[in-house]
């Protein structure tokens, strides 16, 4: 399973850039940076090498398909985050047909994850937060989409988004989800659990009675 850091904080990502396979990115993320995002997405992509997805903000194909190219040129990583709309499948079905990679995110459901792929998303990006907030089953929508990807062989691959609390990476990956991004703070929460504390804890105080010239590194 890949996970992606869901940030446009480079020290976020300089921090996990060991750990992670990629970084997604939007346009709420980009405005709490408060800087350029070219020069932020530049710097993104010099420090992840897997994919970087950056967002478009015009509603119509044409002018998705101009800031896509202009974004394609930043890194050979960068991937276009496209809203799922009509002429947003539109234009992943231009930039597919010119080699750009996309990223289809705001899907809701499986039609639209089925669309994606039909137009050749790269990528689809459920937000399993925002279905829950919504009342619904975030995960459920997930494994719809993952059961129809399978049933026909589609390459788009999910990426597991709008993700609120490790219980969600932990359900993304019991239904084989490819990739998940996580914000920062909820990825440091996985590597924690008290029991690990209290371990080290006890470990330590144990290992005091050990003679210490028998210790490693004591010689
Ligand atoms: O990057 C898109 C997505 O992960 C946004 O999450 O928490 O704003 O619903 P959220």
């Amino acid at each position: 399973m890949k996970l992606y850091l869901d940030t446009a904080n480079v020290e976020e990502i300089r921090d996990l850039a060991w750990l992670i396979d990629g970084v997604t990115t939007n346009p709420t993320l980009v405005a709490r940076e408060g800087r350029p995002f070219m020069e932020a997405l530049t710097e993104i992509c010099q420090i992840v090498s897997g994919p970087v997805s950056a967002e478009v903000v015009a509603l119509d194909t044409q002018g998705m398909v101009r800031e896509a190219r202009e974004l394609a040129q930043v890194a050979k990583n960068v991937v276009i985050k496209i809203p799922l709309t009509e002429p947003g499948l539109q234009a992943v079905q231009k930039l597919q047909s010119q080699g750009i990679p996309t990223n289809v995110t705001l899907v809701f459901s499986a039609n639209q994850a089925l669309l994606a792929a039909k137009c050749g998303a790269s990528y689809v990006s459920p937000f399993v937060g925002r279905i829950d907030d919504a009342g619904g089953d975030g995960m459920a929508v997930v494994q719809e989409i993952l059961t129809v990807y399978e049933n026909y062989g589609f390459q788009t691959e999910v990426i597991v988004a709008s993700v609120r609390h490790p219980r969600h990476v932990v359900e993304a990956a019991l239904l084989g989800a490819p990739i998940a991004t996580v914000p920062y703070d909820v990825l440091k929460k996985l590597f924690a659990h008290p029991l690990t504390e209290a371990g080290i804890a006890r470990f330590l105080k144990d290992w005091e009675k050990v003679p210490s010239k028998s210790k490693p590194g004591q010689g």
